[in-house]
């Protein structure tokens, strides 16, 4: 594997055969199966999962990893093209990423929307650009719309509880005091669906996740048997769910328009999700989020302290996962 970039650039056989190798490696520790690689970590915003779990995941499998976190004790790395370079940024990420990946055997890159225009950040402008630049086995650890290494973890994590693959899984907004990136929303979509789940995303007017996003979905749930619909009716949504995912994102409707996104969220405050709303949902439904979260604002204590949480589980199967990835890339 040279590229981990999207679950969509693999087959649902191959997606199951990597959480197969996952577990593998769960039951048979390999201690020295990546001795002597080095792992490079990229990280252009805040992690704390991401950053630890592949640092973690590559000390237990025998090898070593560095972090870059470009501005904070490193250059500050420009990343738009043909950008007069005589503000803060002492390097382009041009000459950056390819001296970084000239030092290890695989790379990691975090670097998130900008958030200013909907279109250059679908079409992932500057992980492609990244990707270009990057001749080592490369691993997304977050871009503009995607987040492939959570959607594993997520899938991972749905296996492990016996979720049904038919089950109902409602990706649900959720409020937060500012406008968030969509690549957890359209990757957790977009694994539901290659899951072969009844997919309903629910999400208040304005918050529609653009069609791109939900034409990849449909893609996948056609091939996967699964379905993928949308509703602002949150009573209808939750009827019978199987599996509540909790997700913040910003208004596609105004998007990068802080604010209109600001007024359009002030009276979506309620979105915070309580035990009610799981009157009728399943008995056993389950509340997903990939973390952060942000307590008694996207989702109440009585939920993430309760017994349907499985938030801390999904954040440990980062670790198992990605040490599969690695293990296929470098071993
Ligand atoms: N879920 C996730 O990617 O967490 P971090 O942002 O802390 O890495």
């Amino acid at each position: 594997m040279k590229r981990f970039l999207d679950l969509a650039d693999f087959s649902r056989d191959e997606i199951v055969d990597l959480l197969a190798l996952a577990q593998s490696l769960q039951d048979k520790p390999q201690s020295r199966a990546l001795a002597g690689k080095i792992l490079g970590l990229v990280f252009f915003n805040p992690s704390l999962r991401t950053l630890a779990s592949f640092q973690a995941g590559m000390a237990r499998l025998g090898g070593s990893s560095f972090v870059i976190t470009p501005g904070q004790g490193t250059w500050q790395l420009e990343t738009r093209l043909n950008a007069i370079m005589n503000g803060a940024a002492a390097e382009h990420i041009r000459e950056g990423i390819p001296v970084l990946a000239s030092y290890c055997d695989a790379l990691g890159v975090r670097a998130f929307a900008e958030g200013r225009n909907l279109q250059a950040d679908l079409a992932e402008s500057l992980f492609s650009m990244i990707d270009g630049l990057c001749d080592k086995p490369l691993v997304n650890l977050e871009s503009s719309v995607n987040h492939p290494c959570q959607a594993l973890a997520d899938w991972r994590t749905l296996d492990e509880l016996a979720v049904p693959r038919r089950a109902k899984f409602v990706l649900s907004w959720v409020y937060h005091p500012r406008a968030l990136p969509l690549a957890v929303p359209a990757a957790t979509l977009h694994m539901a669906a290659m899951r072969g789940m009844e997919v309903v995303v629910l999400r208040p007017e304005g918050y529609q996740l653009p069609p791109q996003i939900m034409e990849k979905a449909r893609a996948a749930a056609a091939l996967s048997g699964g379905t993928v619909s949308e509703t602002s009716e949150r009573a209808s949504a939750l009827a019978g769910c199987d599996v509540l995912y909790a997700k913040e994102w910003g208004t596609t409707t105004y998007y990068g328009d802080v604010e209109a996104d600001s007024r359009l969220r002030a009276d979506l405050g309620d979105w915070c999700v309580r035990e009610r709303w799981f009157k009728n949902a399943a008995a056993d439904a389950k509340l997903m989020h990939c973390l952060p979260v942000r307590r008694n604002v996207a989702v109440a204590d009585e939920v993430l302290d309760g017994p349907r949480a499985v938030v801390k589980r999904e954040a440990f199967n980062r670790l198992v996962v990605q040490m599969a990835v690695l293990h296929r890339m470098l071993a």
